[in-house]
C-alpha cells in the first residue's frame, strides 16, 4: 500500500455530479456516514465555482476535485494553484497532456499544498474499442492506459484514473501509483454512458485503491441506503 492510499481507509468516493449546491449538500449529508470521500467534477465546478467546492470540503470527508485539466503546462500550473488552495485532497489532469504538463501541475500544486495528491486520467471509462479507434488510438484501452500510467509515474504524480479492466497493466507499468477507478456498477445496475465497467467488489479484487461511484448511489431512490449497501457488501466480501 502506498502512503497515499493509507489516507483513504474507506475506498468509496461518491461523485456529486449536479449543478445544484443544495442537492449536492443533501446527497453528501445522506452518504457521509458510509463513504470515504466525495468527488466534485466539471458539472459541479463550472456551475458553482470555488466557494461551493469549499462548502463540500467543509463537510469533513476527503474531496477529490475531478478537474481533468488538459492544456499547456503554464496554464495548467496556474489552474493547479487555484484548485490546491481550496482544501481538496486531490485533483487530476489528463495524462495525455504530457510529462511536462503533469510535472507543472504537480510542482505548482505542491507549492500551495505540499500534501496534495495529483493524479492523471489515462483512458476515459466511457470509451469503447470503436471510440478509441475513432480518436486515433488502438482499440485496446489497456495498451494506452499502461503507456500513460508510465508517463504519470515519470512525471512524479501520485496516482492514475483508469477502468478496472486496465488495473493489472497499470500496476505493472507503474507499480507505486495509487489507482482511482470509475465505471463502477453494482450487479444489474444501468450502465448509462459507461462502457468499461466492473462491480465494486470485482474492482477492489482487481486492485483498485479508490472506487468512484456516481449514479448507482446518487440516482438511487434512497442514496444513503445505496451507499450503505455498497460499502457493507465491500466490507463483507473483502474482509
Ligand atoms: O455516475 P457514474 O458512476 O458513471 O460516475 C462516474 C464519475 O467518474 C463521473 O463523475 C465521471 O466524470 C467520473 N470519471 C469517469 N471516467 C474517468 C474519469 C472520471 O467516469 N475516466
Amino acid at each position: 500500500m502506498t502512503s497515499s492510499v493509507a489516507r483513504f481507509p474507506n475506498p468509496v468516493f461518491v461523485a456529486l455530479d449536479t449543478p445544484d449546491l443544495g442537492h449536492a449538500l443533501e446527497l453528501a449529508a445522506a452518504v457521509r456516514p458510509y463513504v470515504g470521500g466525495l468527488k466534485v467534477g466539471l458539472e459541479f465546478i463550472t456551475a458553482l465555482g470555488p466557494t461551493a467546492i469549499r462548502r463540500i470540503v467543509d463537510i469533513g470527508l476527503p474531496v477529490f476535485a475531478d478537474t481533468k485539466f488538459h492544456d499547456i503546462p503554464n496554464t495548467v500550473a496556474g489552474a493547479a494553484k487555484g484548485i490546491a488552495g481550496l482544501g481538496v485532497a486531490m485533483f487530476n489532469v489528463h495524462a495525455s497532456g504530457g510529462v511536462a504538463m503533469m510535472q507543472a501541475a504537480r510542482n505548482a500544486a505542491k507549492t500551495i499544498a505540499p500534501d496534495m495528491l495529483v493524479i492523471a486520467v489515462t483512458v476515459l471509462t466511457s470509451l469503447g474499442p470503436d471510440d478509441l479507434i475513432a480518436v486515433g488510438l488502438g482499440r485496446d484501452a489497456n495498451v494506452q492506459a499502461k503507456r500513460l500510467a508510465a508517463q504519470a509515474a515519470k512525471a512524479g504524480l501520485d496516482g492514475v484514473v483508469c477502468s478496472a479492466h486496465e488495473l493489472s497493466g497499470v500496476r505493472e507499468a507503474a507499480p507505486g501509483l495509487m489507482t482511482v477507478v470509475p465505471g463502477i456498477r453494482p450487479a444489474g445496475a444501468e450502465l448509462a454512458d459507461q462502457r468499461r465497467v466492473m462491480t465494486p467488489a470485482e474492482a477492489r479484487n482487481a486492485g483498485a485503491d479508490i472506487l468512484v461511484i456516481g449514479r448507482p448511489i446518487t440516482a438511487a431512490a434512497d442514496p444513503a441506503a445505496a451507499a450503505s449497501a455498497i460499502c457493507e457488501h465491500l466490507v463483507r466480501t473483502m474482509g
